[in-house]
Order: structure tokens, then sequence, then C-alpha cells
């Protein structure tokens, strides 16, 4: 049981944040914590547009290792709580998360934006194409399907170096927010980990923030409230809709 409680008043807009630690407790690892390392690559190493020129059968083995962990998991009592609030909330709710697991929308979420992209879904690497649903494991160069265009079907995941999706729809969700909650996430990574500095240097609209979290992350002093503790513990009590 949490204690302290978030409340979200009838007039406030509530702005969440989700990262790794929200699906841990689902067993899909976090990246910087154990077993965040796959064949001894850091994430950084493989998620980015150089690996793949280089070696396309290496990162799709890696995007291939994870659709295959991340396909049994399943959402949990975080993802859970998340899709209640927003039952709750509606339009007074909006979900940003840099997961690239589809566990949000498992649990019933639906205003929700993948900023790094999807696991699940695949993209030309040259043309315009519609991203696609693709479970597929491609486990060597030659299994890596081609485009009708003559490009190479990459994973459909934002690579550090790249701009994440949705941008303007997230920044139009910031500037409005009354709430902003932070769950999981080692505040590392930008853009994502400016998005707390981006609510409080706001003029107008005063914001209340919290992280929840089992160690408080890079920027925590920037928060209002912080929960410390697991997300699937700490979330089904903490959030409170007048
Ligand atoms: P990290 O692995 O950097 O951080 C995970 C955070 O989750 C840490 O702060 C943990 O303390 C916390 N955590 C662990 N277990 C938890 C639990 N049960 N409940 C709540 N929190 C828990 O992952 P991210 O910050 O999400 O990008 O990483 C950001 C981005 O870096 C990822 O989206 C990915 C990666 O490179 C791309 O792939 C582009």
């Amino acid at each position: 049981m949490c204690s302290q409680k978030i409340i979200i008043g009838r007039r406030d807009l509530l702005f969440i944040l989700t990262g790794a630690g929200v699906s841990a407790e689902s067993g899909i690892p976090t990246f910087r914590g154990v077993n965040g390392l796959w064949n001894n690559f850091r994430i950084e190493e493989l998620a980015n547009p150089a690996a793949w020129a280089r070696d396309p059968e290496l990162v799709w083995k890696f995007y291939s290792y994870r659709r295959r962990t991340a396909a049994p998991c399943r959402p949990n009592p975080a993802h859970l709580a998340l899709a209640e609030v927003e039952r709750q909330l509606g339009e007074r709710y909006f979900l940003c998360t840099q997961n690239v697991d589809d566990l949000h929308e498992r649990a019933g979420s639906r205003r929700l934006v993948h900023m790094h992209g999807e696991l699940f879904k695949s993209r030309c690497e040259s043309c315009d194409r519609e991203p696609f649903d693709d479970h597929s494991e491609y486990e060597s160069q030659s299994a890596i399907p081609r485009c009708h265009c003559g490009g190479k079907i990459r994973p459909h995941i934002c690579w550090f170096g790249e701009v994440p999706f949705e941008m303007d729809r997230i920044y139009y969700e910031l500037e409005r927010c009354t709430v902003f909650g932070v769950i999981g996430t080692s505040g590392v990574v930008y853009p994502a980990a400016g998005f707390i500095h981006a609510v409080n240097q706001r003029r107008g609209i005063p914001v209340r923030s919290f992280y929840v979290g089992p160690e408080p992350p890079a920027n925590a002093s920037s928060f209002t409230q912080t929960f410390v503790g697991n997300a699937g513990n700490v979330l089904p009590d903490a959030i409170f809709c007048e």
C-alpha cells in the first residue's frame, strides 16, 4: 500500500511519461539495469543508423531477440492502473512512452504515443511506406525482406541520432498539462529526460510533478513528489481521480 497520493482534480490534465521500468515487472529487462546488455552490446551500440548500415543482420538479430522475449510478456499492475486512470480521465489523460513494447495497449491504454517506435512494427529504410505490423524474426542477411522500392525492411524504432516520433503532439500536451508524472525511466536519454524541465520552465499554468521508481532518476530534484518503489506496487494505489 502507498500512503502518499497524487490527487487528480476535476480540471487537471495528466501527462504520463513511462520508461523501461514500467515493464520490468512484466519480465522485460531495463536497458541500464542487470541483464540490460544483449551479447555484451550496450543498446547505444546497436540502436543507431551506423550499426544498421554496417551490419543489418546483427541489428535484426537484436530486435528479433527482443520480439521473441517481449511477445509472451503480459501487462503488470502498473500498466493496468494507468489504463484505468485513462478510463476515468478520458481526454484529460495523455501517455507518452519511451517503450517499444505493446504492454500499455494490451492493458487497455489508447491515448498514447510511442516516441521511440514500436517493436512489433517494421518499415522501409528508404521510402515513406507506412510502418506495418510485423512479429517476424529475421536472423540472417538473406532473411531480411525488401520493400517493393528495393530498400531493406528495418525495425520501426527511433535509433540514437534519429528524431523521436510525434514530437509536435508531445510538446502540445506538455504545454497544457497540469500534472506531469514520470514512471520508471533513468532520466538520461533526451529529449524525454528534458520534459520535466520544459514543464517547470513554462509560464502561466503551474504544474505538479511526480516520479515513481525504485531509485531516484538523474533528474530527481526537479520533481514535486517522488515515490520510491516498483511501479506495480506503487501505482495502483497512488493516483486518485476526483
Ligand atoms: P533505463 O534502463 O535507462 O532505466 C530504467 C529505469 O527504471 C531505472 O531508473 C530503474 O530504476 C527503473 N525501474 C526498474 N525497475 C522498476 C520498476 N519495477 N518500477 C519502476 N521503475 C523501475 O530505461 P529508460 O530510461 O526507459 O531508447 O531508457 C530510455 C531509453 O534508452 C529507451 O527508450 C531506449 C534506451 O536507449 C531507445 O532504444 C531509442
